[in-house]
């Protein structure tokens, strides 16, 4: 695109921002935090020997760039949390895992590693542990805590039909809460310096397609067109990076969604002939991206001492896709677990179902990208070493800048 085309997109969208018109939103999608669910899914309680020791601040992490690593999302970063609920969206059984490098199923929706592991390595932390899967102590979640479930959407309500699931809002609040322990234990200075200094990783908002707005839920789709849901959903993310950032959050890498539309799932079910991608799927993706980028970019503005980027995963996967020999894939249509055409029809729920080499697939399941590209995917938010994807710099030199 030219950029006067860009130019007069964002006038467009700017005017929509700040048209005082209230679209008015069905009241499930923002109530939905009231329900019975938190209850039973509040951190796992301290005990009170944890929290009457105050926790020194370990002095060898303070000289880390980034202490910590905390993760919000939805099944692309999931390393466990839905372990612990009542849902069908589960990644405990092999082959999920794998080529782990426990070579054991953790949760992840993955033969191998998800991004935020690959991250976590390049900023010389250990691999970050699930929220409901630690003891809840304040040295379990020093290096970071990923609050991510399989199924969350930015809605509420979005992926209940498959269960449980932690929210996105719910995850915010469990961040809070995990922010007012560290508090507690460490004092408000150390707390702040720690939380301001470390990374948080947004990966959410494809169940709001796929188990929401495709799916017609509660008929939203006469509702709402893609571009008024597109407004919701980066509104409410908007607000709750604004609320982390008044528990003190600096740090923050929002992700693009990536092109569900070429997900085995979609081929199948909108019977692809060729692998063709549902276009119609990708434009919704893209323009969420677009809208998306853009809250981040007014943000950065708002909040001027903060650092905040996105990423553009559906450019990244794109890419791979357009350039896989490069790559080294050669198979960028069909999942490597699953049954039916594109193994996109029944999931993968057993080893039989799965190919003996998934670095040669761009999916691993219905929905999930395999190892090889998630590699991939991480080296671009990391450093573009493959393509610049983030905006307006990537992770690396987001972390390099001086404090101000
Ligand atoms: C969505 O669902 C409603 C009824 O629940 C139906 O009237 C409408 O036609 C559906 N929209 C689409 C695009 O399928
Ligand atoms: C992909 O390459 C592997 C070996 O590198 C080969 O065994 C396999 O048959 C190829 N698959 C396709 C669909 O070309
Ligand atoms: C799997 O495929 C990759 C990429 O084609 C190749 O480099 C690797 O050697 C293969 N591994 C096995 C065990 O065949």
């Amino acid at each position: 695109m030219n950029s006067p085309v860009i130019f007069a997109l964002f006038v467009f969208i700017s005017a929509l921002f700040l048209q005082p018109r209230a679209l008015q939103y069905p009241q499930e999608l923002i109530n939905g935090y009231q329900s019975d669910l938190i209850g039973d899914l509040t951190s796992p309680t301290m005990s009170p020997s944890q929290s009457r020791h105050p926790l020194t601040y370990p002095t060898a992490t303070s000289s880390l760039p980034v202490p910590a690593l905390f993760v919000i999302g939805d099944s692309s970063v999931d390393c466990g949390t839905n372990n612990f609920l009542g849902t069908l969206a589960r990644a405990d059984r092999l082959p999920y895992g794998r080529d782990f490098d426990t070579h054991q199923p953790t949760g992840r929706f993955c033969n191998g590693r998800i991004p935020v592991d690959y991250l976590a390595k390049r900023l010389g932390l250990p691999f970050v542990p699930s929220y409901l899967g630690q003891t809840g102590s304040v040295e379990d979640m020093i290096h970071g805590v990923n609050y991510a479930s399989a199924g969350a959407g930015i809605i509420f309500s979005s992926g209940s039909e498959l269960g449980q699931h932690i929210s996105f809002t719910q995850q915010i609040q469990q961040v809070t809460d995990t922010i007012q322990q560290f508090t507690l234990n460490m004092g408000e200075d150390a707390a702040t310096k720690l939380i301001s200094n470390s990374v948080f990783y947004i990966s959410i908002g494809t169940n709001d397609y796929i188990h929401y707005y495709l799916r017609n839920v509660s008929n939203v789709q006469s509702l709402y067109l893609p571009w008024s849901f597109n407004q919701f959903l980066a509104t409410t993310v908007k607000q709750e990076i604004k609320n982390l950032y008044t528990a003190n959050v600096r740090k923050v890498v929002v992700m693009g969604l990536p092109p569900i539309g070429c997900a085995p799932y979609y081929l199948w079910s909108y019977q692809s002939e060729n692998g063709e991608c549902v276009q119609m799927i990708n434009d919704m993706i893209l323009e969420l991206n677009f809208v998306l980028r853009y809250i981040v970019e007014e943000l950065s503005q708002e909040l001027i001492d903060a650092d905040i980027i996105f990423c553009d995963v559906f450019e990244a996967s794109m890419d791979i896709i357009k350039n896989n020999d490069r790559y080294g894939f050669n198979v960028t249509t069909d999942a490597c677990c699953g049954l039916g055409k594109y193994k996109g029809w029944i999931m993968c729920i057993s080893p039989e179902m799965a190919c003996s080499n998934a670095s040669n697939h761009l999916w691993w399941d219905q929905f999930h990208p395999t190892d090889a590209v998630n590699a991939i995917l991480a080296d671009n938010v990391w450093s573009g070493l493959h393509t610049e994807i983030c905006y307006p710099m990537n992770l690396q030199n987001m972390i390099a800048q001086k404090a101000r």
